[in-house]
């Protein structure tokens, strides 16, 4: 399943934004043009339906209350509104359609209500709240269903598809002195802190059969290492990766995690995440730390994992390498372009210029990415004098 259809209104910088995504979605736009938050929409749906302790109120509460969410441009119509169509396959009819309304409550504690909640199943409207239970008890308006077991057992499908959303911002400083930071892992682990517990959990034939996968990867990608495996310290248990890397001295021996190069992490935090489930996975900027050749890459290596498994990959990108290869097409991207009235969003398959440049025969990366710098960037020269 994937999520073919996104619209909001009145979220962070987009005041409406209706896109079509396909199995692979690379989003682009200038800094603070809005590519985290949209990123974040997913992640807030995945809060709000987590079965461990979410729920709306929670998810609302953790990004700083509804007047943080809410867009600034918003004037007269304050409702945070965010709707998803879920397809079997890109391109398919639509399986499941969800849609919430969010408002503050205009007196007491100015919690997050909801305006609406409405789910479609095949075409045909299954949920539409308020119903004349809310109406009686509008306290029951602060939870959703999707939070619910009791309530949302006829789209239990939307829940547990939300709830297995991925989000890969890996900071290798993170990782690699985790156990110094034990107790600070944020929920959900974004920044790849509890990487290793994740690796050391799994499966040992999968776990094998994937960091076989990886190594393969990274012989190509980082010349001298050699080999890669899973182990456990014998004093403490904590696990770890261990790489062998090629020497001028033989038998220079394993090193462990803390010794890898930034690249070297963030390619394994990669790699691992694509083999690792085939539900959504959000990734933030995954070009940094690597080397140019390998970001151009990545495009085609999440094409291929694709065909084994059918993870939809939404990727946010500066990278023009990342965007050079011959392979994406004008509707995987999606163009930011912000302005003072909020943010657009646009395939750019779907902008007349762009589309004649690209079947032309340039790249996205040449097409695209021009278009997010900002005007009058030259003046950063003043820095020079
Ligand atoms: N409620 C809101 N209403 C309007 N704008 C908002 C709201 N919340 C956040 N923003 C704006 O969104 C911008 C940040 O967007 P975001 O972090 O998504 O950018 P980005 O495209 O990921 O940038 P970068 O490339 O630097 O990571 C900031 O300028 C911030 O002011
Ligand atoms: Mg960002």
């Amino acid at each position: 399943m994937l999520v073919s259809r996104i619209t909001l209104k009145n979220w962070r910088n987009f005041r409406k934004l209706d896109l079509a995504l396909r199995d692979r979605v690379f989003i682009v736009g200038p800094n603070a043009a809005g590519k985290s938050n949209l990123l974040d929409v997913f992640r807030f749906l995945r809060d709000i339906a987590k079965s461990d302790g979410g729920g709306l109120q929670k998810a609302v509460k953790e990004r700083g209350g509804v007047s943080k969410i809410r867009s600034l441009a918003a004037r007269r119509d304050p409702l945070i509104e965010i709707e998803i169509v879920l397809s079997e396959a890109v391109d398919d009819v639509p399986l499941w359609k969800y849609s919430i309304g969010i408002r503050q409550e205009t007196r007491g504690y100015r919690q997050a209500t909801l305006d609406y909640e409405r789910v479609w199943k095949n075409g045909n409207q299954i949920l539409n709240r308020p119903d004349s239970n809310d109406r009686s008890d509008p306290e029951r308006l602060k939870q959703t269903f999707l939070e619910q077991v009791n309530t949302n057992s006829e789209f239990r499908e939307i829940p547990k598809y939300l709830q297995s959303v991925t989000y890969l911002h890996l900071v290798p400083q993170l990782l690699r002195y985790a156990s110094s930071f034990k107790g600070y892992t944020l929920e959900d682990d974004p920044f790849g802190q509890g990487f290793l517990e994740r690796v050391a959990k799994c499966p040992s034939r999968t776990q094998k059969s994937r960091l076989s996968k990886i190594e393969n990867a990274l012989k190509v990608a980082v010349p001298q290492l050699q080999q890669l495996k899973f182990e456990r310290d014998a004093e403490t248990g904590r696990p770890h990766l261990a790489a062998l890397h090629s020497h001028w001295r033989p038998n220079a021996g394993w090193q462990r995690e803390d010794q890898f190069s930034d690249g070297t992490l963030r390619l394994i935090g990669l790699l691992w995440s694509l083999l690792e489930s085939d539900s959504l996975l959000l990734l933030e900027e995954p070009e940094l730390s690597l080397n140019s050749g390998i970001v151009s890459k990545l495009a085609p290596l999440i094409y291929r994992m694709q065909r084994q498994r059918k993870r939809q990959v939404i990727v946010s990108t500066h990278s023009e390498a990342l965007l050079s290869d011959a392979g994406i097409d004008g509707r995987e991207v999606c163009l930011l372009t912000p302005s003072t009235e909020g943010t657009s969003a646009e395939v750019a398959a779907q902008v007349d210029d762009i589309l004649a440049l690209l079947d032309a025969g340039l790249s996205v990366g040449e097409v695209v990415l021009p278009r997010t710098i900002p005007e009058g960037i030259e003046q950063l020269d003043i820095f020079d004098e």
